[in-house]
């Protein structure tokens, strides 16, 4: 009976050593996931802007050169101004969608201008009023840590447009000594009870946005805590400096 119960808790403490280092791989390889995805964005924002949007830069050139032939000629002068707002519209378009991919604000100026842009740029396309409040005067953070701040904002935000319903949100980054903080909060209806619990027990049930922001701040030894009632939702990002 005692060599039973032995062997039992033998294996017993094998089986918890093996789930323990399958999960330390699951979070490498989901750690290793969200690295390539980062790369593989700012090498398609580079091309877009660098290739395409060079391309309809030029184009734009020509089609001024066009118009400045067709003075003369009314009917055709109309249908080139008619080409020139589509191409107009187009680099617009390419340039937002790069800088959505990857912000060279991110790397230029660090996160606080770069969040700023974003949110204003955001508050403007949803009509949701924002207020923000944004430490910016104390310097650089490092690169990882600003990447991981910048895509808990988006996905923060996109999360508010597409569930919580809200017309008005706060966002509030403090930046001291020992940790940087990022809270995002809307006063629309809150996450579901029952699928708050799940999300707080991170199961399978959780999107992969959530899941995202908790890796790669998991991977900063940082947190994120969620708050949720009928009255809104808050994220609070918490990233250590040391
Ligand atoms: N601000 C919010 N207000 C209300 N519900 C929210 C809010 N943020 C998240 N949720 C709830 O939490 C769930 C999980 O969010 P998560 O971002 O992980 O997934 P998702 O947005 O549904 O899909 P995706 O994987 O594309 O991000 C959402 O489906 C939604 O029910
Ligand atoms: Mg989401």
């Amino acid at each position: 009976m005692w060599i039973l119960s032995k062997q039992w808790s033998q294996a017993h403490s094998e089986l918890e050593t093996l789930i323990l280092e399958r999960t330390a791989e699951l979070q490498r390889l989901s750690q290793r996931l969200l690295k390539v995805q980062d790369e593989e964005r700012r090498k398609i924002a580079r091309d877009l802007h660098d290739s395409t949007g060079q391309t309809l830069a030029a184009l734009r050139i020509s089609i001024s050169s066009l118009e400045a032939n067709f003075r003369e000629d009314p009917a055709t002068l109309a249908l080139v101004a008619d080409v020139a707002q589509l191409v107009d519209q187009a680099i617009e378009e390419i340039r937002t969608m790069s800088y959505l991919l990857h912000p060279p604000l991110l790397d230029e100026v660090g996160f606080a201008c770069a969040a700023e842009w974003y949110i204003d740029g955001f508050a403007k396309r949803s009509g949701i009023n924002i207020k923000a409040d944004i430490a910016n005067s104390c310097g650089r953070l490092p690169k990882k840590v600003e990447i991981a701040l910048f895509r808990v904002l988006q996905e923060s935000l996109t999360n508010v447009h597409r569930h919580s319903g809200a017309s008005e949100a706060n966002i509030r980054f403090q930046h001291e000594a020992e940790a940087v903080t990022l809270e995002i909060r809307d006063f629309g209806k809150g996450i579901p009870e029952e699928r708050l619990r799940l999300l707080h027990g991170l199961s399978a049930e959780t999107g992969v946005g959530l899941a995202g922001m908790h890796e790669r701040l998991h991977e900063l030894n940082g947190r994120l805590e969620i708050e949720s009632d009928g009255c809104g939702t808050s994220m609070r990002a918490t990233v250590p400096l040391h």
